[in-house]
């Protein structure tokens, strides 16, 4: 069963450092958030130095102080363990805590999530200030819920110092139980790797040409990620058996991290940070880029592991470092537009990053709501008539969740297993941001979802079309669960690289796509990497279904048909390849198995969303132009169509019924534009 924040109306909550403020300000703060309808504030996360201020000095007057200021105000608080900011009296005097790079080079005090999660002396420590501070806080009125840490695995999410190689070490022991075992699974005997001794296992270390054993590789990911959980738990465990009555979350969303599993095993609901303003400084290359609106594909990460969730940190000006990570300023509207873009998927409490922009330190350009001189500006105003659109639509809207009947499914393993071997997992990446984006702007709403252990038929079976595209990794057990899915009447999409590699990543001795293979009825007798001499060939869909030139990206793979009942949708036309077949369907039980011997592009996205006559579950009255994101969250009591306008320009909507926008009270029908960057929220005709 999936965890949700549980909250009775859309909450506004701010996060606030007291501790770069004089004093003075606080009260007038805190009469403001009020002003806005701000009733949770996020403090405390990066304090340690306040709290303990030398080795086994507690003080914790301070943020006493201010939270009986905030309860005078009516606000509730979210208290952060500050574990991502060790003190300097605690790195200097335990350097082992520090976190290291691959060559072994110290990460030292200065900038924040410098340390390792491995190290029994840093346990201890946080395990201590942990207790000490919960025991400090945990009868105190206004504390709701704790964040454990921040964002776990962000800065840096590889750990190479002293104690993570011990950790591992024994990681490898309780899954391997023998070196003999352990050499079996990463195929040591190829270049002499054999190990004899534990003692001589290390996590990847530094070599001229940086490509350890790739079994070693993606076992260092997942190792990573249960030492993270394990290292969240302790502290999770203490907040528990102290403060049953508070929840517990933590925040973001990072790599070598199982999300889903850190949830299930310590945490109430999970919590997201989110900045569509990074769109401006890393832009995607491709043509059609989703910009900001590529949030949505993360946020629908996030509703996989909580359908509501909380945004913890939700951008409120424009971002940057005093030395990177330089953003343009939203523009007006935009702090509301991605604000309703997390409500849409399913943000409940939505918390902006900061009050105010900070003074000092290394964020000095990382604006928060309130500019540096505190006098009035144009996102106070934005926020505050989000405030007053929540007080109004809030109760109506919190517990619904985002509705869809298409998934892209994706797994753990395979992301980790990718992002060091290039012949799967940039393939993987292409076809799920095809799929999404397509969707997208086709306005069909589309889940992403995680293949986990104890995923069962009944996940799978609520949606009409699932999307694997690149299981390179896949067991028969997962291929015996999709194939039931297909015949209870789904319908499946591969892509190429499927089933090739066992679990330790290691290649299966079976022809492509090995367990897949009887499911789709077809074998992959040929195929090229499109790199160098190789071009990607075009494709030709019978009876002209794909357009003149439309080509197979990525990797070409050569089918061929095994069984009658295979129909060839679409052929290779071009290369030495001409004529063999390229996308297939074969009809399992009352679903239909689809593989695909390439990556997917948009135009081949596309056309198979016109050939599974997939449309917007709003078509028959509403149309919006592709800029426009539309989904719609519901429950029993009713169902909201959310309205995001991306461009800023106002766009033509048309609405076949009159309807009213939910945060105006305007009626609106026949040709209407949706603003610049605006917003509407219609309650579902019945009809
Ligand atoms: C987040 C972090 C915040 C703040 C923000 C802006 O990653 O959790 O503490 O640093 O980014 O840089």
């Amino acid at each position: 069963m999936a965890k949700s924040i549980q909250v009775d109306e859309l909450t506004l909550g701010v996060c606030y450092y007291p501790e770069h403020w004089p004093e003075a300000l606080w009260e007038d703060d805190f009469r403001r958030m009020r002003e806005l309808n701000i009733s949770v504030v996020r403090m405390a996360e990066f304090a340690w130095a306040i709290m303990e201020p030398e080795e086994g000095r507690f003080d914790f007057s301070f943020f006493a102080r201010v939270m009986d200021l905030a309860h005078q105000y009516g606000l509730k608080v979210i208290l952060g363990t500050p574990t991502a900011t060790p003190p300097a009296w605690l790195t200097h005097k335990y350097p082992e805590v520090l976190n290291a790079d691959v060559d072994g080079t110290l990460h030292r005090h200065g900038m924040r999530r410098h340390y390792n999660y491995s190290s029994p002396k840093y346990r201890e420590l946080c395990a201590r200030i942990t207790r000490n501070m919960v025991e400090a806080y945990k009868d105190h009125p206004a504390v709701i819920g704790w964040q454990i840490d921040n964002e776990f695995n962000c800065e840096s999410n590889v750990y190479y110092a002293e104690a993570d190689h011990v950790a591992f070490r024994q990681w490898l022991k309780a899954r391997y139980g023998t070196l003999e075992k352990l050499n079996e699974a990463w195929g040591t005997v190829f270049w002499s790797q054999t190990y004899t001794d534990w003692e001589q296992v290390y996590l990847t270390r530094p070599m001229a040409n940086p490509s350890p054993n790739p079994h070693l590789a993606l076992d260092e990911k997942r190792f990573i990620s249960d030492n993270t959980i394990s290292f969240a738990k302790l502290q999770g465990d203490i907040i528990r058996e102290l403060a049953p009555q508070h929840w517990v979350t933590t925040n973001g969303l990072f790599g070598h991290l199982d999300s889903h599993a850190l949830t299930d095993e310590v945490l109430d609901f999970f919590s997201y940070d989110s900045y569509p303003q990074f769109s401006t400084i890393f832009p995607s290359d491709d043509e059609n880029s989703l910009k900001d609106r590529a949030w949505s594909m993360s946020l629908a990460n996030v509703r996989s592991i909580s359908p509501n969730f909380c945004v913890m940190e939700q951008q409120s000006g424009p971002g940057g470092w005093v030395n990177r990570m330089e953003m343009a300023s939203p523009r007006p509207g935009q702090i509301r537009l991605w604000s309703y873009q997390s409500v849409l998927h399913g943000c409940d409490l939505l918390v902006y990053f900061r009050w105010r922009t900070a003074t000092m330190g290394t964020e000095i350009y990382w604006h928060g709501i309130n500019d540096h001189h505190n006098q009035p500006n144009r996102r106070v105003r934005e926020v505050g008539q989000i405030g007053a659109e929540f007080a109004k639509i809030g109760g109506a809207i919190a517990g619904t969740t985002y509705q869809a009947e298409i998934a892209l499914l994706q797994d753990y393993d395979n992301h980790w297993d990718g992002e060091f071997d290039v012949w799967h997992g940039p393939f993987q990446w292409q076809s799920q941001r095809a799929w999404f984006k397509q969707l997208q702007y086709r306005h069909i709403p589309a889940d992403r979802i995680t293949l986990r252990p104890a995923t069962t038929l009944e996940d799978l079976a609520k949606y009409k079309v699932i999307v694997y595209p690149h299981a390179a990794i896949m067991t028969d057990e997962t291929a015996n669960l999709l194939q039931r899915y297909v015949e209870q009447g789904g319908k499946l999409f591969f892509g190429a690289r499927t089933g090739y590699k066992n679990p330790t990543g290691q290649v299966n001795m079976r022809p492509l796509p090995g367990p897949v293979a009887e499911l789709c009825g077809v074998t992959v007798e040929d195929y090229t990497m499109i790199k160098g001499t190789a071009k990607a060939a075009e494709i030709k869909g019978a009876d002209g279904r794909l357009a003149e030139g439309t080509k197979a990206v990525g990797f070409n793979e050569i089918l061929r048909v095994d069984k009658p009942d295979v129909e060839v949708v679409a052929k290779y036309a071009s290369e030495y390849y001409e004529g063999e077949p390229a996308l297939t369907r074969r009809k399992a039980g009352s679903g239909e198995a689809w593989y695909y011997g390439a990556a997917y592009s948009e135009q081949v996205v596309d056309a198979l969303i016109d050939e599974l006559r997939l449309v917007s579950p709003v078509a028959n009255w509403l149309e919006v132009p592709a800029e426009v994101e539309l989904g719609i969250r519901a429950s029993d009591a009713g169902a909201y169509v959310f309205l995001l306008n991306y461009a800023d320009r106002p766009v033509a909507a048309l609405l076949k019924q009159r309807v009213q926008d939910s945060l105006t009270g305007v009626w609106l029908e026949g040709e209407v534009e949706l603003p610049a960057f605006g917003v509407w929220v219609f309650e579902r005709p019945s009809a």
